[in-house]
C-alpha cells in the first residue's frame, strides 16, 4: 500500500514550529587489531553513539543557477520543470503524455515506512523531510551562448516537437547571462557557440558572477541560491604548489590572472565567496586544492563530480551485484557513441581525459571490499571510449562487455547496450542535487561527544548517490555502489526523523 504522507511519534522526537528535533543511536563497530595470547587478532566491538539531529522545516524559495543554462541539460530541465509546473500534456505517436519528474530519486521513488495488517507500506522519498517543490523552482543562469531557452530547447533536439511548441513561449524570454569563457579549457570546435562572454581579468569576471547572484536573488526575491555546472566538460587543471594548493594561493592566482585557474573554478570561487552551494556535473577538477581548502575554511557547500546517470550507473550496480554474489568481473569494456554538443566537446582528448578519470575509479571499492576474488591491488581490466556520432543526438549508446570468472575457471560474459537518452536522464539528477543540497543546509547535527550543533561537512558527501566521483572530504571512504550511497542518503533522512536504518530483516513475518 502507498500512503502520501506520514509523521513519527516517539520520545525521540519532537515537532517545533520550525524544526524536527531527532535523538538518534547510531549502532556502529569499533575495530581493534592486538595481541591476544601470543596471535594477532581483529576484535569487533559493537558501539553506540548517541546523535541529536535538527532539521529546519520552513523550506524556502529556491533559486537555481546553471552554469550551461542553455545547454541539453539546462534546457531541459527548465523546460521539465514548467511543463510540470503547467500541468502540460502532450501528443507523441504513441499516446498523449503528462509531465512527470519520472528518474528523480527524490520526486519519483519510495521508501518503506513499516508494515500495516500484514501489509508493506511505502511512502514517497520527499515524504521523509519538508523539501523544495521543484515546481516552485525559479531557474536562471549563464552560458557562453547567447540563444534563448526556447532556441536552445529547440538546438538541443530533446523534447517532443509537440511539447516544444506549448515550452516556447515560457521560455522564450529566458535568456542566460553571459559565461565566463575560456577556450583554453573546452575543445576548440565550442568556440563557434561563444558569443555571450564576460570580459575582464579572472579577478573583474569572479566579481561579475557574484554581481550576477545578487541581482538574481534580489530580482527574483529567493531566499537561497544553489549553483550547479552543467557546461561543458573542461579539461584537468594542473595542481601545482603556490598556484592552486591553498585557498591563499588560489586567491593570490586570482589577482595575478594565472591562467591555469579554470572557469569552473573561477565559478565555484564566486559562490564560496558568497557562501552559496556550488555542485559540479561535470567530470573536471574544478575542485582543486584550494578550493576546497576555501570551502571547508568558509564552511560553503561544494559537491560533485560528475553526473552518474547511464552507463556508470548501471556499473555501480552490476559490479556491486557480481562482487557480492562472490563472481569476479575480470575485464570491463564500455563504448560509448553521442552525437549531441557534449560528445562533440568530448571528441578532444583533453576533455575526452577528464570523463575517462571520471568514469575509471567506479568499481574500486567493490573490488578492494572481496579479497577472496581479488590479491591486494588486482584491478579488472577497465577499458572506457567515447565516440562523437552526430546522428544519435542525445539518444547516447553505451555498450559494456563484463567477463567474470565463475565457479570452477568458468566464465560469464554479459553484454549491455543501453540507450541512454542522455538530457533525459541527466535533468532530474540535476533537481535531485539542487534539492538535497538545499535540504542539507537545513540540517544541522551533532554526537554526544560534540558540545554545539554543526552542519554537514562542507564537501557534501550526501550527493554521492548523484555522482559519478564523488567528492568526499579528505580521509573519508569513496562509496560507488549504488544500493550503499542509496541507503546511507535515506537512512540519514530517516535519522533525522528519529527512525531506524531500514535494516531489510523483516523480522516481523518470520
Ligand atoms: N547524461 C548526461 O547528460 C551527463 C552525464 C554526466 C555528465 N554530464 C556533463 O554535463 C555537462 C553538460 O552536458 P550537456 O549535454 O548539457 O552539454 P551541452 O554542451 O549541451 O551544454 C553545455 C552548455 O555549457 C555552455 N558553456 C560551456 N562553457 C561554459 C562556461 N564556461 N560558462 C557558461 N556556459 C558554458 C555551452 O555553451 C553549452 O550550452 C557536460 O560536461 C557533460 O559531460 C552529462
Amino acid at each position: 500500500m502507498f500512503i502520501d504522507s506520514f509523521k513519527v511519534e516517539s520520545p525521540n522526537v519532537c515537532y517545533t514550529d520550525n524544526e524536527i528535533h531527532s535523538v538518534y543511536r547510531y549502532e556502529t563497530t569499533e575495530l581493534v587489531h592486538e595481541a591476544r595470547n601470543g596471535t594477532y587478532q581483529w576484535i569487533v566491538k559493537p558501539k553506540t553513539v548517541k546523535y541529536e539531529f535538527r532539521t529546519q522545516t520552513q523550506v524556502p524559495k529556491l533559486g537555481v543557477m546553471l552554469v550551461g543554462w542553455g545547454g541539453n541539460n539546462g534546457s531541459t530541465l527548465t523546460g521539465g520543470v514548467i511543463a510540470n509546473r503547467e500541468g502540460i500534456s502532450w501528443a507523441t505517436k504513441d499516446k498523449v503524455q503528462r509531465a512527470n519528474y519520472f528518474g528523480s530519486l527524490t520526486q519519483a521513488s519510495s521508501i518503506r515506512v513499516g508494515s500495516f495488517n500484514g501489509e508493506e507500506i511505502y511512502a514517497p522519498f520527499k515524504s521523509l523531510l519538508p523539501m523544495v517543490n521543484p515546481d516552485e523552482i525559479v531557474f536562471g543562469g549563464w552560458d557562453i551562448s547567447d540563444f534563448n531557452l526556447a532556441d536552445a530547447m529547440t538546438r538541443a533536439r530533446v523534447f517532443d516537437i509537440d511539447l516544444q511548441k506549448q515550452l516556447r513561449p515560457y521560455m522564450e524570454s529566458m535568456v542566460p547571462l553571459p559565461g565566463i569563457f575560456n577556450p583554453d579549457f573546452i575543445a576548440a570546435n565550442q568556440g563557434a557557440r561563444a558569443n555571450n562572454v564576460i570580459k575582464g581579468t579572472k579577478k573583474e569576471q569572479v566579481e561579475q558572477v557574484i554581481k550576477d547572484i545578487r541581482e538574481f536573488k534580489e530580482k527574483n526575491q529567493v531566499d537561497r541560491v544553489v549553483v550547479l555546472w552543467t557546461a561543458n566538460t573542461e579539461r584537468y587543471s594542473s595542481v601545482t604548489v603556490g598556484i592552486n594548493d591553498t585557498m591563499e594561493n588560489l586567491l593570490a592566482s586570482l589577482e595575478k590572472d594565472e591562467a591555469e585557474i579554470s572557469p569552473s573554478t573561477m565559478y565555484a570561487i564566486a559562490c564560496v565567496m558568497e557562501n552559496i552551494p556550488f555542485i559540479n556535473g561535470s567530470p573536471q577538477n574544478t575542485f582543486v586544492p584550494g578550493l576546497i581548502d576555501m570551502a571547508i575554511r568558509k564552511n560553503s557547500l561544494i559537491g560533485g563530480d560528475d553526473f552518474k546517470s547511464g552507463q556508470t550507473k548501471m556499473k555501480s550496480v552490476l559490479v556491486d551485484f557480481l562482487v557480492g554474489a562472490g563472481i569476479k568481473p575480470t575485464s570491463i569494456v564500455s563504448y560509448n557513441h553521442l552525437g549531441n554538443n557534449d560528445g562533440m566537446n568530448l571528441s578532444a582528448p583533453q576533455t575526452f581525459r577528464s570523463k575517462e578519470i571520471s568514469k575509471s575509479n567506479v568499481v574500486d571499492d567493490m573490488v578492494s571490499s572481496n579479497g577472496i576474488l581479488y590479491e591486494p591491488g588486482e584491478h579488472p581490466d577497465h577499458v572506457v571510449v567515447i565516440k562523437y556520432v552526430p546522428y544519435v543526438g542525445d539518444s547516447k549508446r553505451a555498450m559494456d562487455e563484463y567477463v567474470s570468472e565463475i565457479f570452477m575457471g568458468g566464465k560469464n560474459t554479459i553484454v549491455l547496450h543501453n540507450t541512454c537518452e542522455d538530457s533525459l536522464l541527466a535533468a532530474p539528477i540535476i533537481l535531485d542535487l539542487v534539492l538535497l543540497a538545499e535540504l542539507s543546509t537545513r540540517i544541522q547535527f551533532k554526537a554526544e561527544t560534540e558540545g554545539k550543533f554543526h552542519s554537514f561537512h562542507p564537501v557534501a558527501t550526501i550527493l554521492s548517490y548523484l555522482s559519478k566521483a564523488p567528492l568526499v572530504p579528505p580521509g573519508t571512504p569513496v562509496v560507488n555502489a549504488l544500493a550503499k550511497q542509496r541507503a546511507m542518503l535515506e537512512n540519514i533522512m530517516r535519522a533525522c526523523v528519529g527512525l531506524a536504518p531500514e535494516n531489510n530483516m523483516i523480522l516481523e513475518y518470520k
